[in-house]
């Protein structure tokens, strides 16, 4: 979605915002802007539709300024062109603002405006920002952007300067991320840490109704009725190498390739041999209050809510406590009732998913208990949750999820271990869950070390249009991931579905041109994928079959087979996402698709 930068200090102006919007080029954008503020104040405004590289040949060799803000658009009110990408000035050129968010009452505001006269010049919601900040202005900017929040409805992270007072920029917040980067001579604002980590680490996060004042020298942190607020600078402690490629292709396959070193960070310092339970320092939970939990809901959307489903099949065949996932889109506006002693849990990468955040805030209005399970350390759902796991995946910057997932997978083992341990599960039991977990990653370095089987496989499979994903039992949301990460990086269109419920309907699209990916772990349900497999052959589907080491039968049926590790029941959804994710990554590849940044999506979904 949307990205912010904004810089003051020594530097290149141009520069730091050119290569923070690059940064933040995975979030997903379809135009981007800058406005330069010369030092004598005038302002520069260069946007350009597409890709940062034709914004970056647009701007003049050695322009140079005060301070500037850059932006990311991802179009939502009005096409994509230049003149809907931001910044947007007033009409005397005097004031610039880039906007995140959606302003829901700009167009009662801009008739209001366009009856005194005013012309816009874009379609865009934001531009009303910068007509009222101009039209607000007294004695400050600062004071002009006050008033002028007064009046906005809806969402926004915002970023304002003015050639009334060079070398300032206003950020202000409400729905939308805005960090402030702290640096020595030089301040930095951004709707996400990656875009300023190449200057520095430092960072203090604004929360909603919160706004800056920043210049090279300080930044002054204020709430909307003109008081001091003191905020603590925190550290981050991401490395620049994480969020660059490292001679991978694609970010995604990097990402795919991190995984087991990911899934150690998750486990990190929370699984012990001498208690046999996982221990999780950040629920801000008594152990007594965990005990009196008798039910979880997971609210997450997308490949969050596929990891929630598995947590909570996890969490009830391990732990015994019935547990449900739900899409956090559905769960704001069906005024949930919060049954006694449930534990909520927002699961979210980036902790920023409008839908997912609006539940949250929804959950606790109505008195619930919300942990957050993140991703991005300092994020608006991590913040605002009771208490709360981190996944310690590190950036993820590819738009398709893929470490995290698996991250997410992995903290759910461990609340799963944690739990069991607290009721009936024995110290041996515990133990051999440990060791099952510890056996992960290298089952997962022999699957990535296996990737080219599956690249051959792609090349054999990416030129249908059509694909079923089928699985049963904790295998059935990794059918659903498989399904979703195939077409949202390579357009081909998927499904995923219970292998059991494709004589319910999904078995007419079978045929010689709709394969189907089936999962086939060796549980309990593994004779009944065969029974279904046979369906689908007796139909002429091609099959690509993931199974088990060792399954002939598999083999004999299937077309093409990958084989993972044998493992403890459970660990299937760990293992079995690992070949889908590279499938899907290598049918993009052969597609010539834009892997890690797909069309009409976004990293981070921060509209509903
Ligand atoms: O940041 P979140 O985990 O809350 O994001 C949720 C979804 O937007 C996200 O998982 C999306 O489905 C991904 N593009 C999937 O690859």
């Amino acid at each position: 979605m949307c990205g912010i930068v904004g810089y003051c200090g020594y530097r290149r102006t141009a520069q730091v915002l050119l290569e923070g919007l690059k940064r933040l080029e995975y979030r997903g954008y379809d135009s981007a802007g800058i406005c330069i503020q010369s030092t004598a104040g005038a302002l520069d405004v260069v946007k350009r539709t597409g890709k940062i590289s034709n914004l970056q040949n647009a701007v003049q060799e050695g322009a140079e300024g005060a301070c500037g803000i850059g932006h990311t658009r991802w179009a939502t009110h009005g096409e994509v062109n230049e003149s809907n990408a931001h910044p947007h000035n007033d009409a005397a050129d005097e004031f610039s603002v880039v906007h995140n968010g959606i302003i829901e009452n700009y167009l009662q505001l801009k008739q209001g405006l366009e009856a005194e006269g005013t012309v816009f010049r874009s379609t865009t919601d934001s531009e009303v920002i910068a007509h009222l900040v101009a039209k607000n202005y007294r004695d400050s900017l600062e004071q002009a952007v006050r008033d002028t929040l007064f009046l906005l409805k809806g969402t926004y992270g915002i970023a304002v300067i003015s050639s009334r007072e060079p070398g300032r920029i206003i950020g202000a917040r409400n729905g939308s991320p805005l960090v402030i980067g702290v640096g020595d001579n030089e301040m930095f604002l951004a709707s996400d840490v990656t875009a300023v980590l190449a200057y520095t680490r430092q960072a203090v996060y604004l929360n909603d109704g919160e706004m800056v004042s920043i210049t090279d020298k300080e930044f002054t942190t204020l709430d909307l009725h003109d008081r001091i607020i003191q905020k603590q600078i925190e550290l981050i402690d991401w490395e620049l190498e994480q969020i660059e490629r490292q001679g991978y292709k694609h970010f995604m396959e990097k990402e795919i390739h991190e995984q087991p070193e990911s899934i150690y960070r998750a486990f990190q310092g929370r699984l012990n041999t001498e208690t046999a339970a996982a221990h999780l320092g950040g629920l801000n939970m008594t152990l007594q209050e965990l005990r009196q939990v008798e039910r979880i809901r997971v609210i997450a959307a997308g490949t969050s809510y596929h990891a929630g489903m598995i947590g909570c099949t996890l969490l009830e065949q391990i732990a015994r406590i019935p547990s449900y996932a739900e899409l956090s889109s559905e769960v704001r506006y069906r005024n949930p009732v919060i049954e006694p002693n449930s534990l909520y849990i927002a699961v979210s990468q980036s902790g920023e998913t409008a839908d997912t955040l609006y539940a949250l805030r929804e959950l606790k209005r109505k008195g619930a208990k919300v942990l957050g399970m993140c991703n991005v350390v300092g994020s608006t759902i991590a913040r605002e949750s009771d208490g709360g796991v981190y996944l310690h995946s590190g950036p993820e910057i590819a738009v398709a999820s893929t470490k995290a997932f698996t991250s997410q997978l992995s903290v759910f083992y461990l609340l799963s271990l944690m739990f069991a341990r607290m009721k009936h599960c024995s110290m041996e039991d515990g133990l051999k869950f440990i060791s099952a977990l510890q056996e992960v990653y290298d089952q997962i370095r022999d699957i990535l070390g296996r990737a080219s089987d599956i690249r051959d496989i792609a090349k054999k499979y990416s030129h249908y249009r059509h694909m079923l994903f089928l699985g049963r039992g904790k295998t059935f949301p990794v059918a659903l991931e498989g399904a979703l990460k195939l077409k949202e990086i390579s357009y081909i269109h998927a499904e995923g579905y219970s292998a059991a419920e494709i004589k319910h309907g999904p078995i007419a699209l079978i045929d010689e041109h709709t394969p189907s990916v089936v999962l086939v772990p060796d549980d309990f349900l593994r004779d009944k994928v065969i029974s279904n497999m046979k369906e689908v052959k007796a139909r002429k589907g091609k099959i690509f079959a993931v199974a088990v080491e060792g399954d002939r039968e598999v083999q004999d049926i299937a077309d093409d087979v990958f084989f993972v590790p044998k493992a403890w029941e459970h660990i299937y959804p760990l293992l079995m996402v690992v070949p889908l994710q590279l499938f899907s990554y290598y049918c993009a590849l052969e597609l010539g698709c834009d892997v890690d940044r797909p069309r009409n999506l976004a990293k981070s979904v921060t509209v509903e």
